[in-house]
């Protein structure tokens, strides 16, 4: 064992992915990070930018596999050529409104790849996973602050949703199973932001789904006028309200999740909830924004989008009491950071 032990991230160069590598490498964990490239960016032949910009800003080296969750073989290999102690599971397609375009993409990737993955977790013998899981699994909330108590599956509207509940359901049947399986499941409310440094951060394809980075795209220019969503909902301004949270708060609540991992009265399943537990609505976001660019924001209102809820947001107080994780980063700061990566890469990690 290396360090703290050696942690296979999948989808490690992606949003979450990628913060995450930077949080683990400075808690002196070693990573192998492992993509297929579908959702980031990488000269060919070469590591993706986002990992080798986190490898300078931590000086540590990543070892990196251009693989696919669902290729059997070539993970196996993974696992023979490596001691893998904790598996972080990212690798997986995002995008609602595609998934409901294309839904048995989502499902053979999400799901499929994801039980691939935990074939060859077993038959190697490594037992301990974080999955990304997220408040979607909650449907329309029935209650607010939404805890981990809340039904899951019910509302889901979407095959991305559903992918993400599906794989929870498969990694507690494994549990049940297996009993030294041990697995955490962690529901992130909306991860925002970038890290401080603005090297790394978001880097969507195309025209952004989410809020954050659209509002980005249209402070730094690219985008004219940001769509409000609907102005009608049962809320304090009538938009959306949503628990954004900064990605490094999220990327340190898996170094948390690790730890409960080692904790050895630990087995099973568990999830958390990972949000701030207050929620801001589309308005919010914007004049925040604002502020913190300095750049006015314009936006328009329109009709409200389908399967959008009123208000989402955490009761991220089980994750204090058992991961000791508490998110420290509010709105400001999640929009400072934001601009600041969006004002240094307007493209992206694409040079142009
Ligand atoms: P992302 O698209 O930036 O990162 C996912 C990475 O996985 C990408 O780099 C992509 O290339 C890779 N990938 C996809 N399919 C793969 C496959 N079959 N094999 C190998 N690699 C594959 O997305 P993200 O925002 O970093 O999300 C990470 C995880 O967190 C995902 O599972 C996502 O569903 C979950 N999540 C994200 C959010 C969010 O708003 N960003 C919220 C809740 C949950
Ligand atoms: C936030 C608010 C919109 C864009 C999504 C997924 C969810 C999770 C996180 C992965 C809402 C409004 C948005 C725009 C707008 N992902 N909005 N104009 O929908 O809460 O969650 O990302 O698991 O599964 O559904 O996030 O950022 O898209 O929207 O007015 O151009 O901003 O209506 O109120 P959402 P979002």
């Amino acid at each position: 064992m290396t360090g703290k032990g050696t942690i296979l991230v999948t989808g490690g160069a992606g949003y979450v992915g990628s913060h995450t590598v930077l949080e683990l490498l400075n808690n002196n964990y070693s990573v192998i990070a492992l993509d297929n490239l579908v959702n980031c960016y990488a000269e060919k032949n070469d590591k993706p930018e986002s990992l080798k910009r986190v490898e300078k800003l931590t000086g540590k080296q990543i070892i990196f596999y251009n693989v696919d969750i669902r290729d059997k073989t070539s993970l196996d290999k993974i696992f023979k050529v490596h001691s893998i102690d904790f598996v972080i599971h990212f690798a997986a397609l995002k995008a609602v409104g595609e998934s409901v375009q294309i839904p048995l993409t989502y499902y053979q990737n999400n799901i499929a790849g994801s039980s691939t993955l935990f074939e060859v977790m077993q038959s190697n013998g490594v037992k301990k996973i974080v999955f990304s899981s997220s408040a979607t699994v909650y449907g329309i909330p029935q209650f607010l602050p939404i805890t981990e108590e809340h039904p899951t599956g019910q509302g889901c509207t979407n095959p991305y949703g559903k992918t993400k509940y599906f794989v929870e359901e498969i990694l507690k049947d494994v549990c049940v199973s297996d009993h030294e399986w041990k697995v955490i499941l962690l529901r992130y409310f909306n991860p925002v932001g970038a890290h401080e440094s603005g090297e790394i951060g978001e880097d969507p394809s195309g025209i952004p789904n989410n809020l954050m980075p659209y509002i980005a795209q249209v402070a730094v220019g690219r985008r004219e006028k940001v769509y409000v969503f609907g102005n009608d909902y049962p809320t304090p301004d009538g938009t959306g309200v949503r628990d954004y949270i900064h990605i490094t708060d999220l990327a340190i609540g898996h170094v948390q999740a690790l730890t409960k991992l080692n904790d050895t009265t630990f087995f099973g399943w568990k999830a958390f909830n990972l949000g701030t537990g207050r929620g801001y609505s589309v308005l919010d976001v914007i004049n925040a924004f604002s502020k913190a660019s300095g750049k006015i924001i314009k936006h328009e209102f329109v009709n409200r989008r389908e399967g959008d809820v009123a208000a989402s947001f955490a009761d991220a107080s089980l994750a204090k009491i058992e991961l000791n994780w508490t998110a420290t980063r509010g709105i400001d700061e999640m929009c400072k950071d934001t601009w600041n990566w969006q004002s240094k890469n307007p493209n992206g990690f694409k040079k142009k």
